[in-house]
């Protein structure tokens, strides 16, 4: 047995209510207490209250469905849903679950419809989620079938609530969660409608990985900076990203819920390193060059001081924009201890034929085996099998100690902090007890 599982089991027989079960640690905003990665009982009130609460969820982007009968499947939390467009090019968000018995009854991944047919005993939804037909509603030959007063209005597909923001579709399960606008603030917005200018996108392709590890790390890792100029070697050596570099860690001022890492690369990809502050980085290799200088070319194409922002939009979604390479990511919990990352990469249907070659070369950078993405996928790992398996039950997240939210200065987790300072709010976790 895990030690945080014997945490939780004495916790949950020694209080009343579940807020109460889970001490926080005395200095609760510079320490972690291990259970929040490792609790199923942590796991399953994150997705009553965070991924079914007052948040919007990234479920898709508008070019994926384009024409009317498109649709996808995606989720909310772990919750399966569609993403449909109907005849009257409406969008509507339901949940993948058959109304009857329960069937995940939409199969494949993408498509075109005119309706959705559950395989299990044919009952058909049409493209809203409304449910329009049962086989023998009436039974047979004034036999068995459905009770008169049954009515297919009240049998529908869960539905949830929908909005855009320049082609990139949110879902909601609440009905008290702010507009997007309101949502994502002014400050998260302005890198936001960079990458989504609201010109149509062309989808350039999809990667998709399981991480062994808590869902929260990945929002860490993008509000890590630190980790950043440490342990990825190629961001450092080809100067994306190297402590001294213009950079900010930005978190929305409202929650702290939202973050974008953002950093300009020196001109010259070879700029020189200081002596000290490659002591600091072990990662550092002199002298390494590229075979392909093509590579690394960073084509100025947007109005902005960044040449690299990397969103964390609470709960689900990362935007990335590493120079010339877009993506959106899209977080799917799969328990405590594992989650699903789902990649979208894409451009916009003005791209030159050199500008998508471009693209999908530099998209090397990422993806489950990128050169960037690879290291983070270990490092997660290691600090899940870590937070599982040790016996001392804390994270240190004391860097830049004055700060909460935002920061100017990459050695820092201000942004960490202000995740969890929101968290523990929504989660009514206690400070201590
Ligand atoms: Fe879908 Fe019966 S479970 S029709």
């Amino acid at each position: 047995m895990y030690k945080n599982q014997e945490i939780l089991d004495y916790t949950v027989g020694a209080k009343n209510g579940p807020a109460e079960d889970y001490a926080w640690p005395e200095d609760g905003e510079h320490l972690i207490p291990d259970w929040v990665y490792t609790s199923q009982s942590v796991y399953d009130r994150e997705m009553e209250r965070i991924f079914k609460g007052k948040t919007w969820n990234f479920v898709a982007l508008e070019a994926e469905i384009p024409n009317p009968g498109d649709y996808k499947r995606s989720y909310v939390g772990p919750v399966p849903v569609v993403v449909s467009r109907a005849e009257d090019g409406a969008i509507t968000v339901f949940e993948n679950r058959c109304a009857h018995r329960g069937a995940e009854f939409c199969r494949t991944s993408q498509g075109n419809a005119k309706e959705f047919v559950c395989p299990y005993h044919q009952w058909s939804y049409d493209l809203k989620g409304n449910l329009q037909g049962i086989p023998f509603k009436r039974g047979v030959a004034k036999q068995g079938g459905m009770p008169k007063d049954f009515r297919n209005e009240d049998h529908g597909l869960l539905k949830l609530r929908v909005t855009t923001r320049n082609g990139v579709i949110f879902a909601s399960y609440s009905d008290e969660v702010e507009p997007i606008e309101e949502y994502l603030t002014p400050e998260i917005l302005k890198d936001f409608d960079v990458a989504f200018p609201g010109k149509p996108l062309k989808i350039l392709g999809y990667y998709k990985n399981e991480l062994p590890c808590n869902w929260k790390m990945y929002h860490e890792n993008l509000k890590d900076p630190y980790h950043a100029t440490l342990l990825h070697s190629f961001l450092v050596v080809f100067g994306l990203l190297v402590a001294g570099n213009d950079s900010a860690m930005i978190a929305d001022p409202v929650h702290h819920r939202h973050g974008t890492m953002a950093s300009a690369k020196k001109e010259d990809k070879y700029a020189a390193i200081s002596d000290d502050t490659k002591k600091e980085m072990r990662s550092f290799h002199d002298g390494m060059r590229l075979q392909d200088d093509r590579f690394l070319e960073f084509v100025k194409e947007f109005d902005s001081p960044w040449s690299v922002t990397m969103q964390t939009i609470w709960p689900n979604l990362i935007v990335q924009r590493e120079m010339n390479t877009l993506g959106v990511r899209q977080i799917v919990p799969n328990g405590p201890n594992s989650m699903i990352m789902l990649w979208t990469m894409f451009g916009y249907e003005d791209d030159t034929p050199e500008m998508i070659r471009h693209r999908l070369r530099q998209g090397n950078l990422m993806g489950p085996a990128g050169f960037l993405g690879l290291e983070d996928n270990e490092a997660m790992k290691f600090v899940q099998e870590g937070v599982r398996r040790s016996s001392s039950d804390m994270n240190v997240v004391k860097l830049d100690a004055a700060n909460t939210g935002t920061s100017n200065s990459l050695i820092s987790e201000a942004a960490i902090r202000g995740m969890y300072q929101y968290y523990r709010k929504v989660m009514e976790l206690p400070p201590t007890r």
